[in-house]
């Protein structure tokens, strides 16, 4: 009967000291609130970590040239800076987003924004020519630079991808007709008909 002796004992002292026990509880609820608080402020700076990396290799030199780049874009395309991203760089929107392969892009080719954008609705002539090659990388899951290493420059890559481009008439037939030999998101590696192909190659190289 030990605990019922406890209970109605604790029952009669709550009874007797009610608003005691409920200013304990709500200055122990007041710390721990407080305490809470503190750390989320403290941690702020830490989940706030910008989400540029600074090391974006589309820009170059000093800071004063990485502005002069900004503008250039920003008026490039006719729109604030909050097209793309927040000030502290911490957001990005869609097109901001895109923009980080874009240049990606520019820098594998060599080139800038305006080889291909007139403004922020039109494109230079470039634009079939690098919707089918966005298209291409988005199949083969490579970046511009597996092909392209800089202005008017193939990597040795690029350079068979240009044979093959010619032979199988990619311009007209697209790249669906790669996956013949080569495996969708994989790069270029080769499948079994690939392989077969390879081998047959080789033999006829006599390697
Ligand atoms: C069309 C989209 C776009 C516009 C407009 C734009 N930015 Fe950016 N900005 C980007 C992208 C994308 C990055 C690179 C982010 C990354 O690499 O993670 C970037 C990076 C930066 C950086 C870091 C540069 C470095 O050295 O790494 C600064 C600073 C910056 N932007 C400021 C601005 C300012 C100021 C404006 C307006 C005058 C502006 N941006 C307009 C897309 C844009
Ligand atoms: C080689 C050509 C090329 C270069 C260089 C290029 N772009 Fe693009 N960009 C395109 C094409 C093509 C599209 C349309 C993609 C699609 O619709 O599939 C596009 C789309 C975009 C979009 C999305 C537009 C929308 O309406 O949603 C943004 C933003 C953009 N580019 C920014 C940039 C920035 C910033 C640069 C320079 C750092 C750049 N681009 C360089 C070809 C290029
Ligand atoms: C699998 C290889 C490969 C990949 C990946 C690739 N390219 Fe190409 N690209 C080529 C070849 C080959 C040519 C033809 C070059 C020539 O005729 O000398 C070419 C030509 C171009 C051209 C026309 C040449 C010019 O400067 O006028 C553009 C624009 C272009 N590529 C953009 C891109 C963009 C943007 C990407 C990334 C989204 C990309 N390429 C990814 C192989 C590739
Ligand atoms: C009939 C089979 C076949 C088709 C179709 C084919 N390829 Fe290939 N491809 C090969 C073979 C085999 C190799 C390996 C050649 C070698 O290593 O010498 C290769 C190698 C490559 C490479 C080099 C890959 C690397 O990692 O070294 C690229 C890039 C390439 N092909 C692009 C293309 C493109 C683009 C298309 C479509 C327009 C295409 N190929 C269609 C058989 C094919």
């Amino acid at each position: 009967m030990k605990p019922l002796f406890y209970s109605l004992l604790m029952l009669n002292f709550l009874q007797k000291n009610i608003w005691m026990c409920i200013g304990i509880v709500s200055v122990v609820t007041f710390f721990s609130f407080c305490k809470h608080a503190l750390t989320e402020t403290e941690k702020k700076p830490e989940s706030h970590q910008p989400a540029v990396t600074y090391s974006n290799p589309y820009f170059k030199g000093t800071r004063e040239d990485r502005i002069a780049q900004v503008e250039k874009i920003t008026k490039l395309f006719g729109v604030e800076c909050s097209y793309c991203h927040n000030e502290d760089l911490t957001v990005f929107t869609e097109e901001g987003e895109v923009s980080k392969k874009m240049m990606a892009a520019s820098v594998a080719l060599g080139v800038d924004c305006d080889y291909c954008h007139v403004d922020g609705k039109h494109y230079t002539e470039k634009e079939n020519q690098a919707k089918k090659m966005f298209e291409l990388c988005e199949t083969m899951a490579t970046g511009c630079d597996f092909c392209h290493a800089g202005k008017d420059q193939l990597t040795p890559k690029g350079a068979q991808a240009k044979t093959a481009f010619v032979t199988r008439d990619w311009v007209t037939k697209g790249t669906k007709q790669c996956l013949e030999c080569h495996i969708e998101k994989k790069q270029f590696a080769l499948n079994f008909y690939g392989w077969q192909v390879l081998n047959a190659m080789k033999g006829l190289k006599g390697m």
